[in-house]
């Protein structure tokens, strides 16, 4: 049996207005139909052989993380409550303390699947059977990571090298490659030896503990300090706050994957994206015949490439093309697709301002 665990503590702010601090994007619903993001990764786990999912996220939106997971039929999820964001390697490293705990001394090493609650994957068959690969892997003490099987020469992901052939769709990880500029991405995707880190993994919840250990002690140090003085209230586990405060902030992909010599990957080609922007949501959307990908109540005459979506009101667009509107409520972006990735800077504005 594997142990789901999911991260949802991120804040989504590329996808302002729509993603709010009270409301980031792994609790909205962007490309699931009527299912959030976070919903959908739960989803996904449906019918393989698992526990009940552990969920981490931030303390301030723990009734809607909690009132998601009951939509989902698990309303008896554990829910581990992070008083500040400290990036994923902390996230994981507070599971795997809660996780490891949770079983006997002498008993295996509980094998933790951890998923981002940001993630669309289209092929849930072929994702379910890319776990069941890792799982030898990840019995045997490697960490493995999941490798999405390029399609395009993207330049927003970091991207593994592949090495040794270890088994079916299974490779040891030569090395990891932060984004690389387009004619590099070119290049790894004419290689057919690269694949993009998607940012879900397998591994034994002590074994991440010793590779933490071996490789950033002080975060270890400091998420054994914070989570040894929690305070459980129904399904949830409040972290301490000071001692959590005191935890550097680092990715797990910095902290432990890029470092560790243990790290294997396993590829998988499963319609995986990571609705990390517009761009990237208009990209996996259906579009109408000039590309444009409208939902609400949307007018559009002479658009083309373009991604419209109306929350409260009726929104029209004339003789524009590769454009992003989002209209909502209290806030309304207009926004060229090729520059979507430079909206955080007006979420940092409003709170510079605020
Ligand atoms: N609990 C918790 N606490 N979750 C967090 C935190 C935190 O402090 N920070 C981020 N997360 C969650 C997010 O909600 C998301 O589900 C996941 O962890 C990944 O964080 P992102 O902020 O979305 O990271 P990214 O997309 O920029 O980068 C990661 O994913 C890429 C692919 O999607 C990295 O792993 C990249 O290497 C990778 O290519
Ligand atoms: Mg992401």
């Amino acid at each position: 049996m594997i142990h789901p665990v999911i991260m949802a503590g991120g804040t989504g702010s590329r996808l302002w207005p729509m993603s709010r601090q009270l409301n980031p994007k792994q609790f909205l619903k962007l490309a699931n139909g009527p299912l959030s993001m976070l919903q959908a990764t739960v989803a996904r786990l449906e019918g393989m052989d698992a526990a009940n999912p552990l969920l981490i996220c931030n303390e301030e939106h723990r009734f809607l993380a909690a009132e998601q997971m009951r939509q989902s039929g698990h309303e008896d999820t554990r829910i581990i409550l992070e008083p500040c964001g400290r990036n994923t390697a902390p996230a994981i490293a507070l599971a795997a303390l809660q996780l490891s705990e949770s079983v006997e001394n002498g008993a295996d090493d509980p094998l933790m699947l951890v998923l981002a609650a940001d993630h669309l994957i289209k092929d849930v068959t072929a994702f379910q059977e890319g776990v069941k690969k890792a799982i030898p892997l990840a019995r045997e003490g490697k960490l493995v990571t999941f490798g999405i099987v390029p399609h395009h020469p993207e330049t927003g992901y970091g991207y593994i090298h592949r090495g040794t052939e270890l088994g079916p769709d299974s490779y040891a990880v030569d090395k990891f490659v932060e984004k690389p500029d387009q004619a590099t991405a070119n290049s790894y995707l004419d290689s057919g030896e690269y694949l993009w880190n998607s940012g879900m993994f397998l591994f034994g919840a002590r074994r991440y503990l010793e590779e933490l250990e071996a490789y950033r002690p002080d975060i270890l140090t400091a998420c054994r300090a914070a989570i040894a003085d929690t305070a459980d209230d129904l399904h949830f586990t409040r972290v301490n706050a000071q001692r959590f405060a005191e935890c550097p902030s680092e990715s797990v992909d910095y902290a432990v994957m890029e470092k560790t010599g243990k790290a294997a990957v396993v590829a998988l080609d499963a319609g995986w994206s990571d609705i990390g922007s517009w761009s990237a949501l208009w990209a996996v959307s259906d579009k109408d015949p000039n590309g444009n990908s409208l939902t609400g109540d949307v007018i559009t005459h002479q658009t083309s490439n373009t991604l419209v979506r109306a929350d409260s009101r009726l929104v029209a667009t004339v003789g524009v093309d590769n454009l992003v509107v989002i209209e909502t409520k209290d806030a309304l972006l207009v926004a060229h697709k090729d520059s979507v990735q430079d909206v955080k800077t007006v979420v940092e504005q409003i709170k510079n301002d605020g």
